[in-house]
This record gives C-alpha cells, structure tokens and sequence, in this order.
C-alpha cells in the first residue's frame, strides 16, 4: 500500500493516499477527493483516494490529467501572487518593527541620564512609544502568518509533484469526478486567498502620476471585476453639466489619449463618485438622489433608483462640494453607497447595494459628518474616511461594517497637487484611484492581514 500525505497546515489539510485493493474503502471509477471534513482545529481536510490500478484505463482521459496538473500549476501561481504581495507587507512590517526595536532601545538610553527624564517632550514621546507597545505580538503574528503561506506554497508544489509522479506510474484514469472535486478545492483555495487578501489598511503609498488631463475635478477608473487581460480605462471629466464618457482600451492608451470609444449618457452625473463594476457605470442622477445603472454593452440606462432620504445637490457633500454627495463605490465584498441623511444627521451612512437592482441590501450608521470627509473609500468592508481634500489629508476614521464599529486612525496620505476631487479603491489592482487637481493618480496600499486556520467557506 502507498500513502502519501501533503499537509497543510494554514488552510487545508490535504491527504493523498494511494488505493489498495484490499482496503475498506472502494472507489469504483477513479479517483475520490474528500473535501469536506475538518479536523479538531477547524481545519478543512482534502482526502484523495487514488482508484485501484487494474480500472484505470490507460489510454483514456490522459487530456485530463494534463488540464488537472495545469489547474494545480496554475493554483501554485496565484499562490505565488499571494505570496509576492505578501512579501511587499511583511518588509514594510519588519522594517517597521526594527525600527521601533530601535527607539525602546535608544529610549533606555536616555531613560538611564536622568535629567533628560524631566523634559516634557520626553514624557510625551515615551508616552507614544507605550502605546506602540502592543503593536509588538501583532508584528510577530504577522511573521507567523508569513511563514505559513510560504509552507502553503511549498505544500502546493508538493502536491502537483505527487501527481506528475502517479501519471507517470499510471498512465491515465477516468477524471471526471476528480475533476469536479478539483474545482471544488480550486474554489475554496480562491476563497482562502481572497481572505488572505483582504486586512486592515496600514499605510499608502505613492501617488504616481498617470496623467495630466481634464479640468481640476473629474474621476477615472477600472473595472474591478473585468479580467486580468481586460483593462479598460474610463473617464469622466468635470463634475457637473457632463454626459461624456471616455473609454480607452487599456491605461497606456489613456496615457498616450487613445480613445476606443465613447459614450452619450442619456442624464447628467452629479459629482465625480462614480464607479465601474462588472461592465457596468454607476452615477448619481443629476440634482436628484437617483442611481443610474448604464450598460456599456448595450448602451443603455439598466435600471435607476433613489436612494432613500440621501441628501444630494450640495446638501451634504464632501468638503470640497461639487455635488459629491452621494459616493458609489466597489470592493472586495461588492457595491457600496455612502452618503449622509437627515435622519442620521448629516452623518456618513454606508449601504451596500444590490449590482443589479440597485437596492439597498444593508445599512450602517456612522457617527461622522459627511460634510467633514474629505474622501471616503472601501476596502474589504471597511469604509476609510479622510479629514479633507487638502494639503496634509489623512486616513482619520474608519468603521468596519463587519464589526459595526469605528475607529480613528492616521494614515497619510500623500497629496501632491493639493486637491483630491476623487479617491476610490479598486480591489483588483489593490490600488487606490485618484483625481488630483487635474492630474489621474494612483496609490498602492499596505494592508495588514491576520490569517486565521479556520476556513469560513
Ligand atoms: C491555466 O492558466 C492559463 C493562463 O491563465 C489558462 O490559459 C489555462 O486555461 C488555465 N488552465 C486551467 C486548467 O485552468
Ligand atoms: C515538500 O517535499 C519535500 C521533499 O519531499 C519535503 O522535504 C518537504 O518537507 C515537503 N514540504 C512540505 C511543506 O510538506
Ligand atoms: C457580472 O455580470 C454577469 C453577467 O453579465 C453576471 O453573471 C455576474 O453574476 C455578475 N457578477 C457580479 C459580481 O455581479
Ligand atoms: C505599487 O507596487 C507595485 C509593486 O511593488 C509597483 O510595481 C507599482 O509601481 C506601485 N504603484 C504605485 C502607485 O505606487
């Protein structure tokens, strides 16, 4: 009898066992993967039974096999993926924690001349340092969990290894259910790493500067949805008195003003809030509080919805005004609205929001006055909110609809050309898209992420 085990520990725990016909369990055709159990400590658990040789076919379904080890190929690429981004966060972590190994170092110090003990700046600095103080274990954690994908990663090269070495000894089986299961791991494997992908927003970095064009306020974008190859750009120039939108083919099209198309808008937008999701433009209705959901595939308007008791026309906008009351965005949990009401007194309320219909799903009441938000974008359920639209602009705020609860937070952000007219977060880039006095920006963000072994799907 020969059993293999591949292991894996942080998500999925994975056993290989190669079938003798005398053992208890009888696969009749080909192979059997058991996905669905977990183990003790909630960790899912994939048993595959390799069929008994003698009903393996050896001319058959050789095909398949090759499209499984691409699947699993192509599984440890995503991985890799994963992993390259994680990479990026954990130097940032680790550079971060040198550095505050640093200065508790250089503070013991100065703690040991005592007449520096006295100054008040000292106190206030060692005070801050206290308060950095927990951060330490999180740090840790984060190498932990590092540490795990890295193993994953191995695990799953492990794995297509095993199997290139049983199609070599075999031949060739009968696929088609093992294939089935095969998506199926393939599935929760994408859900592990969405939500490995989604964390806490740490920091953002850049802007780099896309391009210079159009007037000092106006919003471009992506498709967070599209595939990796479609890359579509579009772009809304002004924020009122404007039914023109630009597409182009791709960002180095835009950058060069290669338009592949454009469009007529049969209502004006107000603001410059809109989105782009799934083929789709969302915008609010000018001097209404209406939802338009325009096709570009067909060209036409899908569907249109006010939103409840939103403020709209200036009523309650951002602080830089220009009708940006009503804010549609995306991102990795779907479509979201943010926009303030009478009712919740002019504070910042987040619905999400049904693609197709346009209705209102879930909503969460915030305590920050949409008047005071500078920008507000979305990231794995979590609304971040900036103090203003000028020089010195910080992430301040952030409530984590998850959790219904908020917190402040300062996150700087780099405002270069001093106005921000548009600030949204698309989760496929994992970049933040900005309008910047004119100039198309775009930002990368770090987001911290604390992987737990149980598996949510
Ligand atoms: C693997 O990825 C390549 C490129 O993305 C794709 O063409 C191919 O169809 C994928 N194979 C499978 C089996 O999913
Ligand atoms: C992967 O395979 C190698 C060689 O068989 C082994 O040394 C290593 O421990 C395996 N890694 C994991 C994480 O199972
Ligand atoms: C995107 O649109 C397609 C059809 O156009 C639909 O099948 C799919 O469910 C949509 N996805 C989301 C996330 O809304
Ligand atoms: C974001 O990070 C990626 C990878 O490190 C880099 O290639 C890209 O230029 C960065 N983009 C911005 C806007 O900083």
């Amino acid at each position: 009898m020969r059993a293999l085990f591949v292991v894996l520990k942080p998500l999925c725990f994975l056993a290989l066992l190669g079938y003798c016909p005398s053992a208890t369990i009888r696969p009749k055709e080909g192979w059997q993967v058991y996905s669905s159990a977990q183990d003790a400590d909630g960790r899912c658990i994939c048993t595959v039974v390799a069929p008994e040789q003698n009903l393996c076919s050896r001319d058959a379904k050789s095909r398949q096999l090759r499209q499984l080890l691409e699947k699993i190929q192509n599984m440890s690429q995503s991985i890799e993926v994963l992993n390259l981004r994680t990479q990026r966060d954990f130097q940032y972590v680790m550079k971060m924690e040198s550095q505050m190994k640093g200065l508790r170092s250089k503070f013991r110090q100065i703690e040991s001349n005592r007449r520096t003990l006295l100054t008040k700046n000292f106190q206030e600095l060692k005070g801050k340092m206290n308060e950095l103080q927990p951060l330490i274990p999180v740090l840790e954690q984060y190498k932990t969990d590092a540490t795990l994908i890295s193993q994953f990663k191995e695990e799953i090269r492990n794995l297509s290894l095993v199997l290139t070495a049983i199609q070599e000894e075999i031949g060739a089986y009968d696929y088609e259910e093992l294939q089935q299961r095969v998506l199926s791991l393939e599935g929760r494997l994408r859900n592990c790493m969405n939500k490995l992908t989604c964390g806490k927003l740490m920091k953002i970095t850049g802007p780099i500067t896309v391009k210079t064009s159009g007037t000092r306020f106006g919003a471009w974008m992506t498709d967070p949805q599209a595939s990796p190859k479609n890359n579509k750009v579009w772009y809304m120039d002004s924020y009122t008195n404007n039914k023109i939108v630009r597409e182009y083919k791709s960002v180095s099209d835009f950058v060069a003003g290669v338009e592949s198309r454009t469009y007529n808008l049969p209502f004006h937008w107000a603001g410059t809030n809109h989105v782009v999701y799934n083929g789709s433009l969302y915008y609010n209705k000018y001097q209404s509080n209406i939802i338009v959901r325009y096709s570009f595939e067909s060209g036409r308007v899908m569907t249109q919805r006010a939103l409840e008791s939103a403020g709209f026309h200036n009523v309650y906008p951002y602080t830089w005004g220009g009708f940006s009351d009503i804010d549609l965005m995306a991102d990795e949990l779907g479509l979201w609205a943010i926009y303030a009401t009478n009712q919740n007194a002019g504070n910042i309320v987040i619905s999400q929001l049904d693609p197709l219909t346009i209705q209102v799903l879930n909503s969460w009441n915030t305590e920050y006055s949409k008047r005071n938000a500078g920008e507000s974008f979305m990231i794995c359920g979590t609304l971040y909110i900036t103090n203003s639209h000028l020089t010195g602009a910080k992430v301040y705020y952030s409530y984590s609809t998850k959790t219904s609860t908020y917190e402040y937070m300062d996150i700087p952000i780099h405002n270069q050309y001093f106005h921000m007219s548009m600030l949204d977060y698309n989760a496929r880039d994992r970049a933040l898209y900005g309008w910047n006095n004119g100039h198309q920006v775009l930002f990368n963000v770090t987001l911290f992420h604390i992987i737990k072994t149980d598996d949510e799907s």
